[in-house]
């Protein structure tokens, strides 16, 4: 008999999978290169079948696309190029009819600098929205357009300074990322209650939730100081005096009163950049009525120095240490999302893997020990197939603003263009935007046009038609994955155990839940390795879960093969 103990608590999500779909770059159903919202639609079945529980939809409202939809010129009404408002009602409930949940895109730290609220507060320094955003006169003692007149020296994340001249009423606008994207104004009540009207309209259309992009930002510090100065850089850093400021948790408790209270079944998920596990936990304790999740950026920058684009190896040591303590910071209360990918991140087959000889295998293996630990896992488009970053060649290859501005400044900034374009090639969040593969075809399938970037060529190989149709693909190997979280509680809610924290390239540990035990294994290394864990030769006997390589021979010492990555179950007493 099993003695699972009940499980802490109900919250739907804590045995939910979250699939990310990027727009622009999943399914064009005209033939204009874009994909778009009837394309999405039509792929539905593929999601199903995949078995996964959420759909995150990247923006799809009108905007400029200065920032690929992160810009938003209405927050209600869909971008002409993806679709119509009935399209989305009619792809909400295809999800729906299939038992899936659709969360929305929610980016309100800032609007486009086309959105009706912006241009009414661009119109004069009297209009009633001007404090609708962050406008500032130049700095004490100096001229508008002065080198350095900028209010704060800070620097934006894509590049050059965060303030942008207004030559009209020479005052200056706040900008943390383009200069297309004015910072709104939170301290303003009026632009709170805006927000929360919009966010109810959505989920009065039938929508589950938000994925609240860089929500840790929208409370600032007032006083806007200077930052530290930037090594190498003309600028400060913002960072300390934006990310989780004095009023970030009374906001997002109003939100929670305003929007969330008294709705069942929904998801939302805070997008933080720069979140520490301290704040983790208060942001997502559950009785503080915040939000669900985090989504925290730890892990994906153990690869980098000062900046995104310098560019090291793993070391597979700092990963387990990353991630395990966020494991241990949130095991009691909150909780947190588990990713290797999104819209803004290479792919990690390439990065943390192999995306050569050995792609199915490692593609699987991190699926793998990303799937076991606690939390809820995401997705991103095109991880289910092992998809690879693509093979960028001159700058003329990217689209991404941030990649183009970078490779601007640092041109000017005197770096060597090789230098530059090889930080771009391993870094850039092109590499995960290049179209979803859906078959061997002509532009794998995405569009009958000439698509907006183009696919990667390895889609003759690497595609959904193919994965679907092979039991041994990494799509298969991710539905077993999301089957394992549906059905095994230990799974979803077990406690977490790290085994082997300095072996470089062992990734190891053992998950527990009342009388049931799973050990997880995965091979971060193109060598066969022993895996040194504690009771190993008693692991060897136990069931194997899943794998990705064929069943070791009863009674072999624990070790892996090149990639390999190996669940194993089994009762123990309960205690
Ligand atoms: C985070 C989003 O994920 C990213 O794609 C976007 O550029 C910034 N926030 C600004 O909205």
């Amino acid at each position: 008999m099993s003695a699972e103990p009940a499980v802490r608590d109900a919250a739907w999500w804590k045995t939910a999978v979250v699939y990310q779909i990027y727009p622009r770059s999943f399914a064009d159903s005209d033939g204009d290169g874009i994909g778009d919202l009837p394309g999405i639609t039509a792929h539905l079945d593929h999601l199903a079948e995949l078995g996964v529980d959420v759909v995150w939809l990247s923006p799809v409202y009108p905007s400029p696309q200065d920032d690929a939809g992160y810009d938003i010129s209405d927050y209600q009404d869909i971008e002409p190029t993806f679709g119509t408002l009935d399209d989305f009602d009619a792809l909400l409930a295809g999800m729906h009819d299939r038992g899936m949940k659709l969360v929305m895109d929610l980016v309100v730290n800032h609007t486009s600098d086309e959105h009706p609220w912006f241009v009414e507060s661009r119109s004069s320094p009297g209009s009633p929205k001007r404090d609708w955003y962050w406008w500032r006169p130049p700095r004490a003692g100096m001229s508008a357009g002065d080198p350095g007149a900028e209010p704060t020296n800070w620097r934006s994340f894509f590049s050059g300074p965060v303030w942008e001249l207004d030559e009209a009423s020479g005052e200056y606008y706040l900008h943390l990322f383009s200069r297309k994207q004015p910072d709104l104004n939170w301290e303003n009540p009026a632009v709170r209650e805006a927000v929360y009207a919009m966010m109810r309209w959505w989920l009065d259309r039938g929508v589950d939730g938000f994925r609240m992009d860089v929500i840790n930002m929208i409370s600032k510090d007032t006083a806007l100081p200077d930052g530290h100065e930037l090594a190498g850089a003309p600028y400060g850093d913002g960072t300390p005096h934006v990310l989780c400021g004095p009023r970030i948790h009374e906001f997002l408790q109003e939100m929670y009163r305003e929007v969330f209270e008294g709705r069942d079944a929904l998801l939302t998920v805070g997008e933080m950049p720069g979140v520490t596990v301290e704040e983790a936990l208060l942001f997502t304790e559950p009785a503080r009525r915040e939000i669900d999740m985090v989504f925290q950026f730890e892990h994906v920058q153990l690869d980098q120095g000062a900046t995104k684009w310098d560019v090291h190896p793993l070391r597979l040591r700092d990963l387990k240490a990353s991630l395990n303590r966020w494991q241990v910071g949130l095991a009691d209360r909150g909780w947190n999302s588990l990713y290797w990918n999104n819209h803004d991140q290479p792919r990690v087959v390439s990065r943390f893997g192999d995306d050569g000889e050995h792609r199915i295998a490692a593609a699987k293996m991190l699926g793998t020990v990303l799937h076991m630990h606690r939390g809820t896992p995401y997705v991103y488009q095109g991880e289910e197939l092992g998809m690879t970053n693509a093979p960028f060649h001159g700058i003329e290859d990217f689209r991404d603003i941030e990649s183009r501005n970078h490779y601007t400044e640092a041109l000017a900034a005197g770096h060597a263009r090789e230098e530059v374009l090889a930080g771009l090639r391993a870094m850039s969040r092109d590499n995960a935007r290049t179209p979803m593969q859906w078959d061997a075809g002509p532009h794998a399938g995405f569009t009958a046009g000439t698509p907006w970037i183009p696919v990667n060529p390895n889609h003759h190989h690497v595609n959904a038609e193919a994965a679907r149709a092979d039991p041994d693909s990494v799509f298969h190997h991710y539905r077993r994955l999301i089957e394992l979280r549906h059905t095994e509680p230990v799974v979803a809610h077990g406690d977490f155990t790290l085994l082997l924290p300095d072996d470089e390239r062992v990734y190891a540990f053992a998950r527990r839940l009342g009388d049931v035990e799973v050990l997880v294994l995965g091979n971060f290394s193109g060598d066969t390795v022993p895996a040194d864990v504690p009771d190993a030769a008693a692991w060897a006997r136990a069931e194997l879960l899943v794998s990705n390589a064929p069943a070791p021979d009863p009674g072999a010492p624990l070790g892996l093969g090149p990639w390999e990555g190996r669940v194993y179950k089994r009762r123990v007493e309960a205690g």
